[in-house]
């Protein structure tokens, strides 16, 4: 097997700009020990996030040209509206500038006190969507799922005699519909499997409980169904795509993931009189419904990206060169969820830091180290992120503390990965000097953006 090469040839650049650790020590603690707070040209290399952060082809660009910019029906809108039906095959397509704008109108509509949201896990900002409306988010998560030292093919599953579970503990009336992120960001990127999407769907329709997908990294989800499951070899990612969506009555996507482009989201449903409930609160909130808070040419770009997204050598690529980056990890011992997901490398920072306790927060201790050693930015997703308080004020921790090294689609190139590589495992080898962190100021929501911490004494 030869070695699979980044299926682009690069045309335009970006300097990266290098600071040594001495700079970077000052920069960290301006930032108050908080990646998000630092500036992004004092990052070399930025794991962050892969959501908005992906190179457009030089196509896309071009289609940025021919953007139509009218108000109303411009024909931009229905390049898009065209390219989502593609692949959804949902009747009303609802253009959003990002995800949570279309997590914000759905659960504006369908939320509210006493309802019940369950999903394989929430991601953070449909959580507090969610939960801004009163009502209560769910994740039933497989059990495997939340092992990251075991390995299975598709971690990012539903539980589904525990949905059943919860439908008859709560009440089908009080679930207004049912969610599955695919695939699974906040439990490792891990696939859902198109097996998991048949049983839930019919779990409910059986309760006539809508369904429907967290779409952002569905090109992902399939590629690994046409690795992964039985009967998909042969599949195209496109069909298997179609088919996921198939058995869904609606979904939300953000589409600074799959769909390659800097920003951009859609809410796509069936159902007209929640579809047309959905547009009047667009209106008001987003823009009129032929561009909902972006530009036409933005729509363009969307709608030439979920094309490119669904090609095999751009999946294969893809999803290799995660791998190979948590090859090079665990060849070095470094405990990650296993195997790797879609779009990240995810350290499990529990069993990195062993001597570091939940309340000191081992992945922020991780994530600071790493920038002091090589300028690289990553993310905490544990107890900072999803970290509540009971009355007493005690951290109540999540199951997994977890550092999260993001990759940006078509961005950065083997040598990259190579130079994340070493930093991570200097940093493993220096683990035994490392120190918790105390959070000094932290936002009642979403706290992780904005939080300052200082290290632990
Ligand atoms: N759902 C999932 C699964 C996500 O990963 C994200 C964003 C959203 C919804 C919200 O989309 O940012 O366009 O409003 N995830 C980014 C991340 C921020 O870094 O994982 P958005």
């Amino acid at each position: 097997m030869k070695t699979i090469i980044e299926p682009f040839r690069i045309k335009t650049v970006e300097p990266i700009r290098f600071t040594t650790r001495r700079e970077r020590k000052k920069i960290l603690e301006t930032a108050g020990y908080n990646p998000f707070l630092i500036h992004a040209e004092d990052v070399i290399i930025d794991l962050l996030t892969d959501s908005g952060t992906s190179a457009m082809s030089s196509q896309q660009w071009a289609k940025i040209m021919e953007g139509d910019e009218s108000y109303a029906g411009s024909k931009s809108y229905y390049s898009f509206e065209n390219a989502v039906k593609k692949i959804t095959g949902h009747k009303h397509i609802i253009p959003t500038h990002q995800g949570r704008a279309a997590e914000k109108i759905l659960f504006s509509i369908v939320g509210s006190k006493g309802k019940f949201i369950p999903s394989n896990t929430h991601f953070d900002t449909t959580r507090a969507n969610i939960e801004f409306m009163g009502c209560e988010a769910h994740d039933l998560l497989v059990e495997i799922g939340k092992h990251p030292e075991k390995r299975a093919d598709f971690k990012g599953n539903m539980d589904v005699d525990q949905l059943v579970k919860f439908i008859n503990e709560k009440g089908a009336g009080n679930i207004p519909l049912v969610m599955l992120t695919v695939t699974n960001n906040s439990g490792g990127g891990q696939p859902v499997s198109m097996q998991n999407i048949k049983e839930v769907s019919e779990v409910c329709k059986r309760f006539q409980i809508p369904f429907f997908l967290d779409a952002c990294r569905f090109a992902e989800n399939a590629y690994f169904i046409k690795l992964r499951e039985k009967d998909y070899a042969a599949k195209s990612v496109l069909e298997i795509a179609k088919e996921m969506f198939s058995y869904t009555d609606g979904a939300t996507m953000s589409a600074k993931k799959d769909a390659l482009v800097n920003i951009g989201g859609f809410l796509s449903l069936n159902d007209d009189s929640l579809a047309m409930n959905c547009r009047n609160l667009l209106i008001i909130t987003e823009g009129f419904p032929t561009y909902g808070g972006l530009a036409g040419r933005d729509l363009e770009a969307v709608a030439r990206g979920l094309e490119e997204v669904v090609d095999e050598h751009y999946l294969q690529y893809r999803i290799r060169s995660i791998e190979y980056l948590g090859e090079k990890m665990t060849q070095a011992g470094i405990p990650i969820i296993e195997p790797t997901g879609g779009h990240a490398v995810y350290i499990d920072a529990k069993r990195f830091l062993p001597h570091v306790p939940a309340y000191q927060y081992p992945g922020q201790s991780i994530v600071c180290e790493i920038y002091l050693e090589g300028g690289i930015r990553a993310v905490e997703i544990g107890s900072v992120m999803f970290g509540k308080y009971d009355k007493e004020g005690v951290l109540i921790s999540p199951p997994m503390e977890l550092v999260r090294l993001a990759i940006p689609r078509r961005v950065y190139t083997q040598s990259h990965i190579d130079y994340v590589a070493e930093v991570l495992i200097e940093v493993y080898k220096n683990r035994a000097n490392l120190k918790g962190y105390k959070i000094t100021y932290e936002a009642p929501m979403l706290r992780h953006f904005t939080a300052n911490f200082k290290p632990a004494e």
